[in-house]
Protein backbone atom coordinates (compact mmCIF):
# COMPACT_ATOMS: atom_id res chain seq x y z
CA UNK A 1 0.00 0.00 0.00
CA UNK A 2 1.14 3.65 -1.04
CA UNK A 3 0.35 6.08 1.34
CA UNK A 4 0.65 9.66 0.80
CA UNK A 5 0.89 12.07 3.85
CA UNK A 6 0.94 15.72 2.41
CA UNK A 7 2.60 17.34 5.91
CA UNK A 8 4.18 14.59 6.62
CA UNK A 9 7.29 17.18 8.08
CA UNK A 10 4.62 17.83 10.94
CA UNK A 11 4.25 16.31 14.70
CA UNK A 12 1.38 14.41 13.53
CA UNK A 13 2.63 13.68 9.78
CA UNK A 14 6.45 12.51 11.43
CA UNK A 15 4.91 9.96 13.96
CA UNK A 16 2.83 8.39 11.15
CA UNK A 17 5.65 7.72 9.03
CA UNK A 18 8.11 6.57 11.76
CA UNK A 19 5.01 3.73 12.92
CA UNK A 20 4.76 2.81 9.12
CA UNK A 21 8.73 2.18 8.29
CA UNK A 22 9.17 0.55 11.84
CA UNK A 23 6.10 -1.65 12.54
CA UNK A 24 4.12 -1.73 8.39
CA UNK A 25 7.39 -2.89 6.20
CA UNK A 26 4.88 -3.66 3.32
CA UNK A 27 3.38 0.01 3.44
CA UNK A 28 5.13 2.65 1.57
CA UNK A 29 5.39 5.90 2.25
CA UNK A 30 5.42 9.30 0.01
CA UNK A 31 6.09 11.92 2.40
CA UNK A 32 4.98 15.66 1.11
CA UNK A 33 6.12 18.75 2.97
CA UNK A 34 7.81 22.18 2.68
CA UNK A 35 10.48 20.92 5.54
CA UNK A 36 11.74 17.41 6.51
CA UNK A 37 13.81 18.38 9.58
CA UNK A 38 11.38 16.47 11.77
CA UNK A 39 11.59 13.40 9.88
CA UNK A 40 15.32 13.75 8.71
CA UNK A 41 15.93 10.32 10.45
CA UNK A 42 14.12 8.69 8.37
CA UNK A 43 14.90 9.37 4.89
CA UNK A 44 17.89 7.03 4.60
CA UNK A 45 15.23 4.22 4.63
CA UNK A 46 13.93 2.30 1.18
CA UNK A 47 10.43 2.36 2.10
CA UNK A 48 10.22 6.35 2.21
CA UNK A 49 10.12 8.78 -0.37
CA UNK A 50 10.35 12.77 0.63
CA UNK A 51 9.15 15.44 -1.63
CA UNK A 52 9.97 18.88 -1.37
CA UNK A 53 6.44 20.34 -2.12
CA UNK A 54 4.91 23.52 -1.69
CA UNK A 55 0.91 22.74 -1.72
CA UNK A 56 -0.20 26.44 -2.50
CA UNK A 57 2.50 26.59 -5.20
CA UNK A 58 2.68 23.68 -6.71
CA UNK A 59 -0.44 21.16 -6.90
CA UNK A 60 0.31 19.69 -9.90
CA UNK A 61 3.12 18.14 -8.77
CA UNK A 62 1.16 16.44 -6.10
CA UNK A 63 -1.23 15.65 -8.34
CA UNK A 64 1.03 13.42 -9.76
CA UNK A 65 1.46 11.80 -6.34
CA UNK A 66 -1.83 11.64 -5.40
CA UNK A 67 -2.63 9.45 -8.48
CA UNK A 68 -0.23 7.11 -7.82
CA UNK A 69 -0.91 6.60 -4.40
CA UNK A 70 -3.63 3.97 -2.20
CA UNK A 71 -4.83 6.69 0.85
CA UNK A 72 -3.70 10.21 1.07
CA UNK A 73 -3.25 11.83 4.56
CA UNK A 74 -3.59 15.82 3.89
CA UNK A 75 -1.86 17.06 7.34
CA UNK A 76 -0.84 20.18 6.23
CA UNK A 77 -2.48 23.38 8.16
CA UNK A 78 -1.77 25.86 10.29
CA UNK A 79 -3.06 24.75 13.77
CA UNK A 80 -1.79 27.81 16.05
CA UNK A 81 -4.64 29.89 17.45
CA UNK A 82 -2.65 32.98 17.19
CA UNK A 83 -2.40 32.45 13.33
CA UNK A 84 -6.13 32.12 13.32
CA UNK A 85 -6.95 35.48 14.76
CA UNK A 86 -3.57 37.57 13.59
CA UNK A 87 -3.69 35.86 10.14
CA UNK A 88 -6.47 34.53 9.38
CA UNK A 89 -6.88 34.19 6.04
CA UNK A 90 -3.51 32.33 5.87
CA UNK A 91 -5.26 29.66 7.71
CA UNK A 92 -8.11 29.84 5.15
CA UNK A 93 -5.80 29.38 2.29
CA UNK A 94 -3.70 26.67 3.47
CA UNK A 95 -6.10 24.86 5.40
CA UNK A 96 -9.14 24.91 3.28
CA UNK A 97 -8.47 26.17 -0.14
CA UNK A 98 -5.42 24.30 -0.77
CA UNK A 99 -6.67 21.11 1.15
CA UNK A 100 -10.35 21.50 -0.89
CA UNK A 101 -8.25 21.04 -3.87
CA UNK A 102 -6.67 17.65 -2.40
CA UNK A 103 -10.16 16.74 -1.64
CA UNK A 104 -11.19 17.41 -5.59
CA UNK A 105 -8.36 15.25 -6.97
CA UNK A 106 -9.17 12.47 -4.39
CA UNK A 107 -12.41 12.30 -6.29
CA UNK A 108 -11.26 12.95 -9.68
CA UNK A 109 -8.95 9.90 -8.97
CA UNK A 110 -10.80 7.72 -6.56
CA UNK A 111 -8.54 7.95 -3.67
CA UNK A 112 -9.18 7.29 -0.42
CA UNK A 113 -8.95 10.50 2.18
CA UNK A 114 -7.98 9.78 5.67
CA UNK A 115 -8.34 13.42 6.50
CA UNK A 116 -7.45 15.28 10.01
CA UNK A 117 -10.62 17.49 11.15
CA UNK A 118 -10.14 18.87 14.63
CA UNK A 119 -11.97 19.07 18.44
CA UNK A 120 -12.09 22.80 17.32
CA UNK A 121 -15.42 22.00 14.89
CA UNK A 122 -17.55 21.44 18.10
CA UNK A 123 -16.25 24.95 18.80
CA UNK A 124 -18.04 26.23 22.03
CA UNK A 125 -20.67 23.17 22.17
CA UNK A 126 -21.83 22.73 26.05
CA UNK A 127 -22.22 19.30 26.05
CA UNK A 128 -20.42 17.34 28.42
CA UNK A 129 -18.77 14.84 25.94
CA UNK A 130 -18.82 15.76 22.34
CA UNK A 131 -20.37 12.85 20.14
CA UNK A 132 -19.16 12.53 16.48
CA UNK A 133 -22.77 12.63 14.87
CA UNK A 134 -24.68 14.55 17.49
CA UNK A 135 -23.10 17.23 18.80
CA UNK A 136 -23.28 20.75 17.54
CA UNK A 137 -20.49 22.77 16.27
CA UNK A 138 -21.11 26.10 18.00
CA UNK A 139 -18.57 29.07 16.99
CA UNK A 140 -18.52 33.03 17.55
CA UNK A 141 -19.85 36.01 15.86
CA UNK A 142 -17.19 36.83 12.62
CA UNK A 143 -15.64 39.27 14.45
CA UNK A 144 -14.01 36.23 16.69
CA UNK A 145 -11.62 35.55 14.00
CA UNK A 146 -10.31 32.39 15.72
CA UNK A 147 -13.31 30.67 14.00
CA UNK A 148 -12.02 30.63 10.80
CA UNK A 149 -9.89 27.71 11.99
CA UNK A 150 -12.84 25.30 13.24
CA UNK A 151 -14.93 27.15 10.12
CA UNK A 152 -12.68 25.58 7.36
CA UNK A 153 -12.14 22.43 8.94
CA UNK A 154 -16.26 21.74 9.60
CA UNK A 155 -17.03 22.91 5.66
CA UNK A 156 -14.46 20.21 4.59
CA UNK A 157 -15.65 17.66 6.73
CA UNK A 158 -19.05 18.72 5.47
CA UNK A 159 -17.57 18.85 1.64
CA UNK A 160 -16.33 15.62 2.30
CA UNK A 161 -19.31 13.68 3.89
CA UNK A 162 -21.37 15.34 0.50
CA UNK A 163 -18.90 13.74 -1.70
CA UNK A 164 -18.83 10.27 0.00
CA UNK A 165 -23.16 10.44 -0.13
CA UNK A 166 -22.96 11.76 -4.09
CA UNK A 167 -19.91 9.93 -5.51
CA UNK A 168 -19.25 7.31 -3.30
CA UNK A 169 -15.71 8.93 -2.07
CA UNK A 170 -13.89 6.45 0.44
CA UNK A 171 -12.94 8.26 3.58
CA UNK A 172 -12.62 8.86 7.25
CA UNK A 173 -12.80 11.72 9.25
CA UNK A 174 -10.39 11.71 12.75
CA UNK A 175 -10.90 14.40 15.74
CA UNK A 176 -7.73 14.94 17.15
CA UNK A 177 -8.28 15.96 20.70
CA UNK A 178 -5.36 18.49 21.90
CA UNK A 179 -2.52 15.79 20.71
CA UNK A 180 0.90 15.83 22.57
CA UNK A 181 3.98 14.26 22.43
CA UNK A 182 8.00 14.90 21.06
CA UNK A 183 7.96 16.91 18.16
CA UNK A 184 4.99 18.80 19.09
CA UNK A 185 6.68 22.46 18.62
CA UNK A 186 9.78 24.17 17.97
CA UNK A 187 10.42 25.19 21.88
CA UNK A 188 13.26 26.63 21.03
CA UNK A 189 12.42 29.77 19.17
CA UNK A 190 8.66 30.46 20.44
CA UNK A 191 7.28 33.97 20.90
CA UNK A 192 4.33 34.31 23.55
CA UNK A 193 1.58 32.18 22.38
CA UNK A 194 2.82 31.24 18.93
CA UNK A 195 2.72 27.90 19.75
CA UNK A 196 -0.14 25.21 20.99
CA UNK A 197 -0.33 24.99 25.00
CA UNK A 198 2.01 22.45 26.28
CA UNK A 199 4.90 23.41 23.84
CA UNK A 200 4.69 27.10 24.61
CA UNK A 201 5.03 26.52 28.62
CA UNK A 202 8.03 24.09 28.06
CA UNK A 203 9.49 27.06 25.82
CA UNK A 204 9.10 29.21 28.50
CA UNK A 205 10.61 27.07 31.10
CA UNK A 206 13.49 26.58 28.69
CA UNK A 207 13.96 30.72 27.99
CA UNK A 208 13.27 31.29 32.33
CA UNK A 209 9.99 33.17 31.11
CA UNK A 210 6.49 33.81 33.25
CA UNK A 211 3.99 31.05 32.11
CA UNK A 212 0.86 32.66 31.27
CA UNK A 213 -2.88 31.60 32.05
CA UNK A 214 -4.97 33.18 29.59
CA UNK A 215 -8.07 34.23 31.70
CA UNK A 216 -6.82 32.64 34.52
CA UNK A 217 -6.48 29.15 33.20
CA UNK A 218 -10.06 27.45 34.15
CA UNK A 219 -10.61 25.97 30.40
CA UNK A 220 -10.17 22.65 30.37
CA UNK A 221 -8.90 20.25 27.53
CA UNK A 222 -7.83 16.28 27.31
CA UNK A 223 -4.59 15.83 26.07
CA UNK A 224 -4.09 12.93 24.45
CA UNK A 225 -0.83 11.32 23.93
CA UNK A 226 0.87 10.79 20.42
CA UNK A 227 1.09 7.09 20.63
CA UNK A 228 -2.01 6.45 20.95
CA UNK A 229 -3.19 8.76 18.02
CA UNK A 230 -0.83 6.85 15.67
CA UNK A 231 -2.51 3.84 17.39
CA UNK A 232 -5.82 4.95 16.23
CA UNK A 233 -4.93 6.59 12.53
CA UNK A 234 -3.23 2.95 11.84
CA UNK A 235 -6.63 1.19 12.97
CA UNK A 236 -8.46 3.43 10.49
CA UNK A 237 -5.93 2.52 7.76
CA UNK A 238 -6.64 -1.74 8.27
CA UNK A 239 -10.48 -0.96 9.00
CA UNK A 240 -13.23 -1.14 6.26
CA UNK A 241 -15.64 -0.51 9.31
CA UNK A 242 -14.25 3.34 9.58
CA UNK A 243 -15.43 4.27 5.66
CA UNK A 244 -17.53 6.84 5.19
CA UNK A 245 -16.86 7.52 9.52
CA UNK A 246 -16.21 10.31 11.87
CA UNK A 247 -14.01 9.20 14.99
CA UNK A 248 -12.75 11.42 17.88
CA UNK A 249 -9.53 10.81 18.87
CA UNK A 250 -8.76 11.76 22.33
CA UNK A 251 -8.11 10.53 25.72
CA UNK A 252 -11.40 11.66 28.03
CA UNK A 253 -9.61 10.30 31.08
CA UNK A 254 -6.62 13.21 30.52
CA UNK A 255 -9.06 16.15 31.22
CA UNK A 256 -7.19 18.66 32.59
CA UNK A 257 -7.65 22.12 33.04
CA UNK A 258 -4.83 24.91 31.43
CA UNK A 259 -4.11 26.06 35.61
CA UNK A 260 -3.25 22.63 36.65
CA UNK A 261 -1.57 21.70 33.66
CA UNK A 262 1.45 24.50 33.86
CA UNK A 263 1.29 23.21 37.71
CA UNK A 264 2.15 20.10 36.66
CA UNK A 265 4.25 21.21 33.84
CA UNK A 266 6.47 23.45 36.31
CA UNK A 267 6.52 20.49 38.98
CA UNK A 268 7.80 17.71 36.73
CA UNK A 269 10.50 20.07 35.16
CA UNK A 270 12.23 20.66 38.15
CA UNK A 271 13.26 16.61 38.32
CA UNK A 272 16.07 17.71 35.14
CA UNK A 273 18.69 19.01 37.48
CA UNK A 274 19.83 21.48 35.18
CA UNK A 275 16.39 23.38 34.56
CA UNK A 276 16.09 23.89 38.51
CA UNK A 277 17.56 27.46 38.71
CA UNK A 278 15.30 28.40 35.64
CA UNK A 279 12.45 26.64 36.60
CA UNK A 280 12.32 28.11 40.46
CA UNK A 281 12.24 31.67 38.76
CA UNK A 282 9.70 31.10 36.91
CA UNK A 283 6.14 32.46 38.19
CA UNK A 284 2.68 31.28 36.67
CA UNK A 285 0.40 34.69 36.12
CA UNK A 286 -2.84 35.20 34.53
CA UNK A 287 -3.17 37.08 31.71
CA UNK A 288 -6.34 38.51 29.87
CA UNK A 289 -6.70 36.88 26.16
CA UNK A 290 -7.79 40.56 25.03
CA UNK A 291 -3.93 41.35 25.59
CA UNK A 292 -2.42 38.04 25.18
CA UNK A 293 -3.99 36.75 21.46
CA UNK A 294 -5.93 40.21 20.92
CA UNK A 295 -9.64 41.04 20.83
CA UNK A 296 -10.70 38.29 18.25
CA UNK A 297 -10.00 35.38 20.01
CA UNK A 298 -12.73 33.23 21.89
CA UNK A 299 -11.63 30.59 24.18
CA UNK A 300 -13.28 26.85 24.12
CA UNK A 301 -14.33 26.61 28.08
CA UNK A 302 -14.52 22.23 28.31
CA UNK A 303 -13.70 20.28 25.48
CA UNK A 304 -13.98 16.37 26.26
CA UNK A 305 -14.37 13.71 23.76
CA UNK A 306 -16.72 10.24 23.79
CA UNK A 307 -14.69 7.84 22.15
CA UNK A 308 -17.47 5.33 22.49
CA UNK A 309 -17.73 5.41 18.59
CA UNK A 310 -13.78 4.54 18.04
CA UNK A 311 -14.40 1.61 20.62
CA UNK A 312 -17.25 0.06 19.13
CA UNK A 313 -16.08 0.23 15.31
CA UNK A 314 -12.02 0.39 15.52
CA UNK A 315 -11.49 -1.64 18.88
CA UNK A 316 -9.30 1.60 20.32
CA UNK A 317 -9.13 3.00 22.90
CA UNK A 318 -6.81 5.67 24.64
CA UNK A 319 -4.36 4.33 26.66
CA UNK A 320 -1.63 6.37 28.37
CA UNK A 321 -2.19 8.63 31.35
CA UNK A 322 -1.75 12.31 31.56
CA UNK A 323 1.04 12.59 33.54
CA UNK A 324 2.94 9.61 31.43
CA UNK A 325 2.01 11.77 28.45
CA UNK A 326 3.64 15.19 29.89
CA UNK A 327 6.90 13.06 31.32
CA UNK A 328 7.64 11.46 27.76
CA UNK A 329 7.07 14.61 26.23
CA UNK A 330 9.09 16.35 28.72
CA UNK A 331 12.03 13.64 28.49
CA UNK A 332 11.72 14.22 25.08
CA UNK A 333 12.54 17.98 24.95
CA UNK A 334 14.84 18.16 28.27
CA UNK A 335 16.30 15.11 28.89
CA UNK A 336 19.46 16.34 27.67
CA UNK A 337 20.31 20.15 28.81
CA UNK A 338 20.07 22.92 26.00
CA UNK A 339 21.48 25.81 26.01
CA UNK A 340 19.73 28.72 24.30
CA UNK A 341 22.19 30.89 23.86
P1 LIG B 1 2.05 20.57 12.21
O1 LIG B 1 1.97 22.04 12.16
O2 LIG B 1 3.02 19.96 13.14
O3 LIG B 1 2.32 19.98 10.75
C1 LIG B 1 1.85 20.57 9.59
C2 LIG B 1 2.88 20.35 8.51
O4 LIG B 1 2.39 20.94 7.28
C3 LIG B 1 4.24 21.02 8.79
O5 LIG B 1 5.30 20.09 8.73
C4 LIG B 1 4.36 22.09 7.70
O6 LIG B 1 5.70 22.29 7.25
C5 LIG B 1 3.49 21.48 6.59
N1 LIG B 1 3.06 22.53 5.67
C6 LIG B 1 2.60 23.78 5.97
N2 LIG B 1 2.37 24.49 4.87
C7 LIG B 1 2.69 23.68 3.82
C8 LIG B 1 2.66 23.86 2.41
N3 LIG B 1 2.28 25.02 1.86
N4 LIG B 1 3.05 22.83 1.62
C9 LIG B 1 3.47 21.66 2.16
N5 LIG B 1 3.50 21.44 3.50
C10 LIG B 1 3.12 22.44 4.32
O7 LIG B 1 0.56 20.05 12.54
P2 LIG B 1 0.11 18.67 13.20
O8 LIG B 1 -0.06 18.84 14.66
O9 LIG B 1 0.98 17.57 12.71
O10 LIG B 1 -1.36 18.54 12.59
C11 LIG B 1 -1.60 17.83 11.39
C12 LIG B 1 -3.07 18.00 11.01
O11 LIG B 1 -3.90 17.56 12.08
C13 LIG B 1 -3.50 19.44 10.72
O12 LIG B 1 -4.46 19.43 9.70
C14 LIG B 1 -4.14 19.89 12.02
O13 LIG B 1 -5.09 20.91 11.79
C15 LIG B 1 -4.79 18.59 12.47
N6 LIG B 1 -5.00 18.56 13.92
C16 LIG B 1 -3.95 18.41 14.78
C17 LIG B 1 -4.19 18.36 16.15
C18 LIG B 1 -3.11 18.09 17.17
O14 LIG B 1 -3.46 17.84 18.31
N7 LIG B 1 -1.84 18.09 16.82
C19 LIG B 1 -5.49 18.52 16.62
C20 LIG B 1 -6.52 18.69 15.71
C21 LIG B 1 -6.27 18.69 14.35
C1 LIG C 1 -6.10 23.67 19.49
C2 LIG C 1 -5.68 24.19 18.13
O1 LIG C 1 -6.74 24.90 17.54
C3 LIG C 1 -5.30 23.10 17.19
O2 LIG C 1 -3.93 22.79 17.40
C4 LIG C 1 -6.06 21.79 17.29
O3 LIG C 1 -6.82 21.53 16.13
C5 LIG C 1 -6.99 21.64 18.45
O4 LIG C 1 -6.99 22.60 19.45
C6 LIG C 1 -6.72 20.29 19.14
O5 LIG C 1 -5.56 20.04 19.50
O6 LIG C 1 -7.61 19.52 19.35
P1 LIG C 1 -6.57 24.95 21.73
O7 LIG C 1 -6.69 23.70 22.52
O8 LIG C 1 -7.40 26.08 22.16
O9 LIG C 1 -6.83 24.69 20.18
O10 LIG C 1 -5.06 25.43 21.60
P2 LIG C 1 -3.83 25.61 22.55
O11 LIG C 1 -3.00 26.67 21.94
O12 LIG C 1 -3.15 24.33 22.82
O13 LIG C 1 -4.44 26.24 23.89
C7 LIG C 1 -5.12 25.49 24.88
C8 LIG C 1 -5.59 26.44 25.96
O14 LIG C 1 -4.46 26.98 26.66
C9 LIG C 1 -6.39 27.66 25.46
O15 LIG C 1 -7.45 27.90 26.34
C10 LIG C 1 -5.39 28.82 25.54
O16 LIG C 1 -6.00 30.05 25.78
C11 LIG C 1 -4.54 28.39 26.74
N1 LIG C 1 -3.16 28.93 26.72
C12 LIG C 1 -2.38 28.79 25.65
C13 LIG C 1 -2.70 29.56 27.87
O17 LIG C 1 -3.42 29.69 28.89
N2 LIG C 1 -1.42 30.05 27.86
C14 LIG C 1 -0.60 29.94 26.79
O18 LIG C 1 0.56 30.43 26.85
C15 LIG C 1 -1.08 29.28 25.66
Amino acid sequence: MNILIVGAGGFIGSHLSEEILRNRRDWHVTAVDISSAKIEHLLSEKKIDFKKIDILKDFDRLEELIKQCDVIFPLAAIASPLVYVQDPLKVFELDFEANLRIIRSAVRHDKRVVFPSTSEVYGMCEDGEFKEDDSNCVTGPICKQRWIYSCSKQMLDRVIYAHGVRDGLRYTLFRPFNWIGPRLDDIYNQNSGSSRVVSQFLSNILHGKNINLVNGGSQIRCFTYISDGIDALVKIIESERANRQIFNIGNPHNECSIGDLARKIVSLAKKYDWLKNLVEKIEIVNVNSDDYYGKSYQDVSRRVPSIKKAKDLLDWESKVGMDESLTKTMDFYFADPITTG
